[in-house]
C-alpha cells in the first residue's frame, strides 16, 4: 500500500468534513474567525487519522465515525493554541502561519481554544444518533477521549512541561511529560477508533501499547525536528525548546540517542500489532513513516 496516498486521501475527509462543520455562522464573528483560522491552517490530521485506522483495523468502516474522528482534531487544535501563548511556549509560527493570538489577541486565542474543546465533546455526544454505533461503546470512547486529554493526560503533561523549565535535566520527569502531553491523546484516539469497532480484549491491549509507542516516538521526534527542522518544512519556528530550556530527548540523551529511541519505540509498536490482519497495514505504515517525517 501507499501510505502517502493513505494519509493524504483520510486528510482530504477530515478536512472536508471540518469545512462543512464550521460553514455556519455563529456570532461573535471574530470567534468563528479565530477558531477557524487555526483549524483550516493546515495540520497533518494524524490523530484522526489514526482512529480511523484503528477502526478499520478492528473491521470497522471508517465512514461511520468520521464525525468523532474529526473531532479528536478540534481538541489537538485548541492545545497547539493554548500551547503558543505567551504565557506557555510563547510562539509566534504554527502552521506556517502567524499564532493564533498573534492575529486575534491573547484573549480571543484563550477562547477559541476553550469553545474547540468543549465543541469536541458535543461533536462526539452527537454520536448517539449515529446508528452504525453501538451507545455503550460511544460512551466507552468518549471516556477514553476525555481521560488522555485531561488531566490524566495531555493537560497533566503540559503542566509537568512548564514546571520543567529551565529545571535540573531528569530522565523520568521527561518520560512523564511526554507520554502525558502527547502520548495519551495519540493512545486514545486510536483506543477510541478500536472501542468503536467493538474490538475485543486482546486486540485492545495490543491497539493500546501501539499506541503508547508511536505517542512517544511521536514528540521525542518533534524534540530532533525541533533542532534540525526546517521552519519552512515545519511551520513552526524551530529552537523553540532550546529557547525556553524545555526538558527534551535532544537535551537529555543527544541527537544521536534519541533517533535510536524513537526507531526502537517504532519497532515495537509495529511488533504490538503482529496478530492483525491486513488491515492493519495503514497502522503499520503510519508507525514507519513517523521516523521520516519532516514536518
Ligand atoms: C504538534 O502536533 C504538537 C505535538 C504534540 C508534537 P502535530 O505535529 O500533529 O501538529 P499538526 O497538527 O500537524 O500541526
Ligand atoms: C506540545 O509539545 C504538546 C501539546 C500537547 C500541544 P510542543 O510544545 O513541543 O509542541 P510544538 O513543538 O509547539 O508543536
Ligand atoms: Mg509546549
Ligand atoms: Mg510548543
Ligand atoms: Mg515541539
Amino acid at each position: 500500500m501507499d501510505i502517502k496516498t493513505y494519509l493524504r486521501e483520510k486528510k482530504e475527509l477530515i478536512d472536508s468534513f471540518l469545512k462543512e462543520y464550521f460553514s455556519p455562522n455563529f456570532i461573535p464573528t471574530v470567534l468563528k474567525d479565530s477558531i477557524t483560522y487555526s483549524l483550516s491552517a493546515g495540520g497533518k490530521r494524524i490523530r484522526p487519522i489514526l482512529c480511523l485506522a484503528a477502526h478499520e483495523a478492528c473491521d470497522g468502516d471508517s465512514e461511520d465515525i468520521l464525525a468523532f474522528a474529526s473531532s479528536i482534531e478540534l481538541i489537538h487544535t485548541y492545545s497547539l493554541i493554548h500551547d503558543d501563548l505567551p504565557a506557555m511556549d510563547n510562539d509566534d509560527l504554527r502552521r506556517g502561519k502567524p499564532t493564533n493570538h498573534k492575529v486575534f489577541g491573547e484573549g480571543m486565542a484563550i477562547l477559541a481554544g476553550d469553545g474547540l474543546l468543549t465543541e469536541a465533546f458535543y461533536m462526539m455526544a452527537n454520536s448517539l444518533s449515529n446508528k452504525n454505533i453501538k451507545n455503550t461503546a460511544l460512551i466507552r470512547a468518549i471516556k477514553d477521549i476525555a481521560f488522555t486529554a485531561g488531566i490524566h493526560g495531555m493537560v497533566g503533561g503540559q503542566a509537568q512541561d512548564l514546571l520543567s523549565e529551565n529545571a535540573e535535566p531528569d530522565k523520568e520527569t521527561l518520560s512523564f511529560i511526554h507520554k502525558h502531553k502527547t502520548g495519551a491523546l495519540i493512545s486514545g484516539s486510536l483506543r477510541a477508533g478500536a472501542i468503536l469497532a467493538n474490538c475485543g480484549k486482546p486486540s485492545l491491549n495490543a491497539i493500546t501499547r501501539y499506541g503508547e509507542n508511536i505517542g512517544l516516538a511521536f514528540q521525542v521526534i518533534d524534540d530532533i525536528l525541533d533542532v534540525e527542522g526546517s521552519t519552512d518544512e515545519l511551520g513552526k519556528t524551530t529552537g523553540s525548546d532550546a529557547r525556553r530550556k524545555k526538558m527534551t530527548y535532544p537535551s537529555i540523551y543527544g541527537l544521536e540517542n534519541s533517533r535510536k529511541k524513537a526507531e526502537e519505540l517504532i519497532a515495537e509498536a509495529v511488533f504490538s500489532i503482529k496478530d492483525f490482519s491486513a488491515k492493519a497495514e495503514p497502522l503499520r505504515e503510519i508507525a514507519r513513516y513517523m521516523l521520516e517525517r519532516r514536518s
